[in-house]
């Protein structure tokens, strides 16, 4: 969500109807909040540990620089290489280890942020949550529906902090989506798509392999661990992703965003009732197991009846890139990476002349008097669309490290805590497992499990 922000300049010269072609729009700038700072009573700084120092770890840590409350005191990474990028992307030295045990038999580290390959979140979190610590875990929350309540009761029994790493909850730019929701001014919604689509070797996961990988470099049991025994495989390692032992495919990667997005927005917080996948493997056919094209349907239960989802993620165009629209009887939102959009719809009632096209023109004449007289009254006009865009350079995932060191000292719940983020990873799992099956999968609430 950092690229393609408009600067205030940008706005003035692209002038209001350049973000809606040929529609009247008005336009504004968000203005970021300032970073939760509570601190602990002691004034000192929330102590955290990085587990996991790979793309997503380094990019926590740059982040986390930018947040005053807390400081990273060590790290952890099965590819040693990985514990200098690490320390290179916060910019100040720490101690690293290849085991995180280590880091949580520490008593000066308050909290851990998790950013492993998905197999490894409930090992980490369970570790963590029983060391007493914290625990920032990034989505998808889990890598199996089981995974996702042992964590969630392991975080509730030892009374722990837990905030999934859908960074979007914390941005302002959901903010401004859910006051515009919650308002009412969509009417009744029942009717969401959702998108996020690239068309790039790099959206697809296919990640450079670094020359000194090896069995001495990267401790390839410690990645494995009870994922099934296999020799040596970098490809393995880097694009994880792409594996169903260790990832969670487009569903993990871009859904789990997309429903977190979704349930912010509109308060949803449960699971669908049923949902049902088609995709295929078409343009990286590289021994891959996930699809490179998925697409589901989800039914969202609701007090105003149900919520029809459809999400697609495609690998191999990336038309319309990331957004989610909700379609209301009264107006439609669209929210694209840095902007949202409100349209109204114009529900004014009109004598609509194409149902009369088949009758006479004694009937038209009629109709229409009649309809005159049933609708004296001339109704305002809706109003122009409104764009709220974010600001150049805004960070999302630092205001949600920010919210999560908060909470690490209030001990206040936040948004996006472990029924949140157990909630948008069975989004993720129905939707893979409805794939594989090839078969509508329906969410048992009673047994917590995904039936076919
Ligand atoms: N919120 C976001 O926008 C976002 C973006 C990218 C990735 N992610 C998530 O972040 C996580 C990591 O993704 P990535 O792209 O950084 O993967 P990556 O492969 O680049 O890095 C993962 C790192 O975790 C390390 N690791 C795995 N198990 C470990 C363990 N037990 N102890 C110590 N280190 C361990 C690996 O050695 C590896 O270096 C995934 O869950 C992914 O879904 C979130």
């Amino acid at each position: 969500m950092k690229a393609n922000c408009m600067t205030r300049r940008d706005f003035v010269r692209l002038g209001a109807g350049a973000a809606v072609a040929g529609a009247a729009v008005n336009s504004s700038l968000l203005e970021p909040v300032a970073l939760a700072a509570q601190t602990p009573a002691d004034g000192r700084k929330i102590r955290f540990a990085m587990i996991g120092t790979g793309i997503r770890g380094c990019d926590l840590l740059r982040s986390a620089r930018k947040v005053p409350t807390g400081v990273c005191v060590g790290a952890a990474d099965l590819y040693s290489t990985r514990h200098q990028a690490g320390v290179e992307a916060y910019g100040a030295d720490f101690p690293t280890t290849s085991d995180y045990r280590a880091l949580l038999d520490r008593k000066d580290v308050d909290a851990v942020l998790v950013a492993t390959s998905d197999h490894h979140h409930r090992r980490v979190t369970l570790d963590a949550a029983a060391a007493g610590k914290d625990v920032y875990c990034e989505k998808p929350m889990s890598h199996s529906v089981e995974d996702g309540f042992a964590m969630l009761e392991a975080v509730q029994a030892n009374k722990r902090i837990f905030q999934a790493g859908s960074q979007r909850v914390s941005s302002i730019l959901y903010a401004k989506a859910r006051e515009i929701f919650a308002s009412g001014r969509l009417g009744e919604v029942h009717e969401i798509d959702a998108q996020w689509n690239r068309n790039s070797p790099g959206g697809a996961w296919v990640y450079p392999i670094p020359p000194d990988a090896s069995p001495e470099t990267i401790d390839w049991k410690g990645f494995l661990v009870d994922a099934g025994d296999r020799p040596f495989d970098a490809k393995r390692f880097f694009r994880w992703r792409c594996f169903t032992d260790y990832g969670s495919g487009l569903g993990g990667d871009l859904f789990v965003h997309l429903l977190s997005g979704i349930q912010v927005i509109t308060g949803m917080n449960t699971p669908a009732t049923r949902a049902y996948s088609t995709g295929g493997i078409y343009h990286f056919k590289d021994g891959r197991e996930f699809p490179d094209l998925l697409e589901t349907l989800y039914d969202f239960p609701s007090a105003n009846g149900d919520v029809h989802v459809h999400l697609h993620c495609n690998q191999n165009n990336d038309s319309g890139g990331e957004g989610i629209t909700l379609y209301g009887s009264t107006g439609t939102l669209v929210l694209t990476g840095n902007t949202v959009t409100f349209t109204p719809q114009d529900v004014r009632p009109k004598f609509e002349a194409y149902g009369w096209g088949g009758m006479t023109a004694a009937q038209r004449q009629k109709g229409m008097e009649e309809f005159k007289a049933a609708h004296p009254e001339t109704l305002p006009a809706p109003g122009d669309a409104e764009t709220f865009t974010l600001p150049r350079g805004y960070d999302d995932t630092a205001v949600h490290i920010a919210n999560f060191f908060n909470a690490v000292v209030t001990r206040e719940h936040v948004v996006e805590d472990e029924v949140f983020g157990n909630n948008a990873a069975i989004g993720c799992h129905l939707a893979n497992h409805s794939y594989f099956h090839r078969s509508v999968a329906t969410w048992d609430a009673a047994s917590k499990t995904i039936k076919v």
